[in-house]
């Protein structure tokens, strides 16, 4: 299995975002993950496709954009000028999900649907084959540095079924309290791609950190 590291900017400083980014792709991240709030599907508020546009020439890997946003259609040919290369969203923030992931692939990024810890998988049924990944919240939206919500286990299990029944490869991501601690049991629950803020941007250094995120995937 490819296991990617998705560092999320979210703990990252601010006042320094790009000198973070290129910090953490030294460091070994496989992905930038991007978290775009509004305040409206979520209660906090961060950055739009102006910062994602001034970020791209920072980072030499895909960025990974994770829509917390309703709606969400009209910022999606914004974000995919802006350089994303994956656009994820939430489907109970979007009227016409199927038209949304049109919409993604359209534009020339990869489409993901995203579930809250409570959010039922249903929404995959007619989606999956659609998707090209999907992301997983093991905390409520909106802020960094949460604890791991363990209920999240068994839904990466049926969601990891799901992909393998359809034969193609999806990626499965999961979002929230994931640290070196933990990162193990989330892969063998069936995940590969793990975002991780407050672990990587919270520790002194970055890549002592994602080397031993990658230590634990390693003897899986
Ligand atoms: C939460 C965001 C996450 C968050 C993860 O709404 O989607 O990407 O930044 O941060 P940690 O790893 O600190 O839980
Ligand atoms: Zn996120």
């Amino acid at each position: 299995m490819a296991y990617r590291i998705a560092p999320s900017i979210l703990s990252a400083d601010f006042a320094r975002l790009g000198e973070e980014v290129r910090a953490v792709v030294k460091a070994g991240a496989d992905l930038i993950h991007f978290d775009v709030m509004d305040n409206h599907y979520v209660p906090n508020l961060t950055v739009g496709p102006l910062v994602c546009a001034a970020l791209r020439p920072h980072a030499q890997v895909p960025l990974d954009v994770h829509l917390m946003v309703r709606p969400v259609d009209a910022l999606v040919p914004e974000f995919a000028k802006a350089g994303a290369s994956i656009i994820s969203f939430h489907p109970e923030a979007s009227d016409h999900v199927d038209r949304t992931i049109a919409l993604i692939r359209e534009h020339g990024c990869k489409a993901g649907l995203v579930f809250n810890p409570a959010t039922p998988l249903v929404w995959l049924d007619y989606t999956l084959e659609k998707l090209d990944l999907v992301l997983l919240m093991s905390v409520n939206p909106g802020f960094g540095g949460q604890a791991f919500i363990p209920s999240v286990l068994p839904k990466i299990e049926d969601t990891r079924r799901r992909i393998t029944a359809t034969g193609k490869d999806i990626w499965l991501e999961v979002d929230g309290g994931i640290k070196a601690e933990n990162i193990a049991q989330v892969a063998r629950a069936g995940a590969d791609t793990f975002v991780a803020g407050s672990a990587i941007f919270g520790a002194r250094d970055y890549a002592a950190t994602i080397h031993a995120m990658r230590d634990q995937l390693a003897v899986l």
